[in-house]
């Protein structure tokens, strides 16, 4: 079923993190409903602009209405992730979408307020939750000066004035993580004394965690043995997680972990399969690894088994 993104907020926030997962076909679809479910775990459903246009923006909206009469139990919100005015407004338009997320981060600080303000206005005139990114994500290099890597990270009172002038529900903060495979070169991680700063500032309000891809390593050497090179690739602890969680992260957004799962499948079975070409085999080892590491994910997240204790609290009839 689905819910809007602000009641999963409430239900978590200070305890626990949702797992927001980006979906772009069948396969992810079932492996992150049977993930979630296996796990009682609530969920977020990420579709990005690409993820839009890979077939056709109805293709996946389909997907998860039947998933979710596959997947009874599921309780879920739909979430656009990094758009732009013009796929917000259209996310908002469709009546499917529970949250939208406006990523002008780019532009300085007065558009993005500017921009975001005007997505907010739009989306809560018909009861959507707007995310907005303030801070610039990507990788800090281990040589970099801490102050030349604190510039690109969200700036703690811009933060509570951003929060304050926009009126949005939550905020995607820079805290030293970047999207991808290489996040890091050296031992660089969580910036917690900013994150810390920032739910001082903003108590009670959602944050939001992108590129949070823990890139586990055993995968990674699974890749490569069977022929990826994917030398250097690292990501974030997922074991902070939980400690995110009670500085106000409630959303935690990992795509690059399910898609290396997909890789290290795929790579593997057709070196041990050189004769084959029927793409179920493989999509259903694809499907229940992808179940299984989804609900692994919840876990570090504190998510699972959350699922009982939220419908109370919706009072859903399962
Ligand atoms: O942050 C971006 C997500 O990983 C989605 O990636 O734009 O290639 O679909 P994508
Ligand atoms: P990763 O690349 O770390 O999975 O981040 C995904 C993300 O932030 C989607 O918005
Ligand atoms: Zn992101």
């Amino acid at each position: 079923m689905i819910v809007t993104t602000k009641k999963l907020f409430e239900a978590a926030y200070g305890k626990y993190a949702i797992g927001a997962y980006n979906i772009n076909n069948l396969e992810q679809t079932m492996g992150l409903f049977k993930g979630c479910v296996d796990s009682k775990a609530p969920f977020i459903i990420q579709i990005s602009k690409g993820a839009r246009s890979y077939t056709h923006k109805l293709m996946l909206e389909g997907l998860i209405r039947s998933a979710d009469q596959v997947f009874p139990d599921a309780l879920f919100a739909v979430h656009l992730d990094h758009g732009d005015e013009e796929s917000c407004y259209d996310c908002i338009k469709s009546g499917f979408y529970s949250s939208v997320m406006i990523d002008a981060s780019g532009e300085d600080f007065e558009t993005n307020i500017a921009t975001t303000r005007r997505v907010v206005e739009a989306a809560h005139a018909k009861g959507i939750v707007v995310e907005a990114e303030l801070g610039q994500l990507g990788g800090v290099e281990e040589h970099v000066a801490v102050s030349e890597a604190n510039a690109k990270l969200t700036d703690p009172d811009q933060a509570k004035e951003f929060v304050t002038r926009t009126g949005v529900d939550s905020l995607a903060c820079a805290i030293g993580t970047s999207h991808g495979a290489f996040k890091f070169t050296g031992t660089q991680g969580l910036r917690f004394d900013v994150l810390t700063e920032i739910q001082k500032r903003l108590p009670g309000f959602p944050l939001v965690m992108h590129g949070s891809s823990s890139v586990p390593q055993d995968e990674v050497a699974r890749i490569n043995a069977a022929g990826g090179k994917l030398q250097g690739a690292k990501g974030v602890d997922d074991t902070q997680f939980k400690r995110a969680a009670e500085l106000g992260v409630t959303k935690i957004n990992i795509d690059t972990d399910g898609r290396l799962v997909w890789t290290r499948v795929h790579r593997e079975y057709f070196l041990q399969h050189p004769e084959g070409f029927d793409l179920r085999p493989v999509g259903k080892i694809f499907m229940a690894e992808y179940a299984k590491f989804i609900a692994s994910k919840n876990e570090k997240l504190g998510s699972a088994g959350q699922l009982d204790a939220l419908r109370a609290m919706l009072q859903v009839v399962a």
